[in-house]
């Protein structure tokens, strides 16, 4: 099977290729410089003469703050693209499975977010993600799009490895303890998504097809998120570092964050019979990558 992922080195889109070497699916990657998703132009040729069994866009513009001051550039990648993309998988008669996100809340709910959950996003990258979403919709029905959320690995930047970074040089580190969220693997996130696209190549059946939501089990907040992470490097030989619980209103930022991000998995377990692991087991398998593996002579 021959699957064309948007993004050529990104967290996501390096996990699904790593994945895919594994079970032995074809994996085309495209991105920059060839194919610019801000030129929607540079995608019509390359796609069609891929000759995909399937479509993956994972592929966007992931600068939450920067996205702020470049809505209109975060609105073609985020929103326009992926709509092209849906019209050319519809053209080819082929699925497209699709990356969203837990920032299409406004993330304030009291309780995880479903599926049927009306979203309202408080930030730019969130309102260019949803019309993602809603440009694949309006393009074609054999879409799958996977809305996760905080998103790491040993891949591309990303929150683990960020701290990791500064507890080099810091013993203490603030971090933000009233949002609340659910930690997601990139090599899961590709595990389910890899799956999924080889059963919807084959299974025309509509319920499959629609939004799902697409975490790790069991939820967190930054400061737990980032205690965990000392804690397992600490286990693994780490510097120990403090981490100070802060509000965010202690750390403003230019594009603001739902304060509940919680997704439910119930839809994609029910529905696929898929889940994904708890976040601190991935969380291990991520330090294992990033610390035991690469210094595989201390410990
Ligand atoms: N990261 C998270 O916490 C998070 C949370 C929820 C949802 N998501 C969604 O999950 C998906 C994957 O995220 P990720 O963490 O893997 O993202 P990432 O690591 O930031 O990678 C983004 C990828 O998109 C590519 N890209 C950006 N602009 C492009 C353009 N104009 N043309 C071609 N390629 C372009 C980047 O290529 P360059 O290297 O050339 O920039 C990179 O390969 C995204 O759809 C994101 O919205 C992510």
């Amino acid at each position: 099977m021959r699957i064309l992922v948007t993004g050529k080195n990104g967290q996501v889109d390096t996990a699904l290729q790593v994945l895919g070497d594994q079970l032995g699916l074809e994996i085309i990657r495209i991105g920059r410089p060839e194919v610019d998703l801000a030129q929607i132009a540079t995608l019509e040729d390359t796609v069609r003469n891929g000759r995909p069994d399937a479509i993956i866009s994972s592929a966007a513009y992931t600068a939450v703050d920067k996205a702020e001051t470049e809505a209109e550039l975060a609105q073609s990648i985020n929103g326009d693209a992926p709509g092209e993309l849906a019209r050319l998988a519809k053209e080819l008669n082929i699925p497209i499975l699709h990356l969203s996100t837990d920032y299409v809340f406004a993330g304030d709910k009291d309780g995880v977010y479903n599926e049927n959950d009306a979203p309202a996003p408080v930030s730019v990258y969130g309102r260019t993600k949803l019309s993602g979403e809603e440009q694949i919709a309006a393009q074609t029905d054999n879409y799958v799009i996977l809305r996760t959320a905080w998103v790491y690995s040993p891949y591309g930047n990303n929150f683990v490895k960020t701290m990791l970074r500064l507890g080099e040089t810091r013993d203490q580190i603030n971090v933000v303890a009233d949002q609340h969220g659910c930690p997601t693997y990139a090599p899961e996130i590709a595990r389910v998504v890899l799956a999924i696209a080889q059963q919807v190549a084959i299974d025309e059946d509509p319920t499959l097809r629609g939004i799902f939501h697409l975490t790790g089990q069991g939820e967190t907040t930054w400061a737990g998120f980032a205690k965990a992470i000392f804690e397992g490097s600490g286990n693994r030989g780490g510097k120990k570092v403090q981490v100070q619980p802060i509000p965010s209103s202690d750390y403003p930022t230019p594009a603001k964050r739902p304060t509940n991000s919680r997704l439910s998995g119930e839809k994609l377990d029910k529905t696929y019979g898929l889940v994904l692991d708890p976040w601190r087991i991935s969380l291990d398998s991520c330090l294992d990558h990033l610390i035991t593996l690469q210094n595989p002579t201390e410990g």
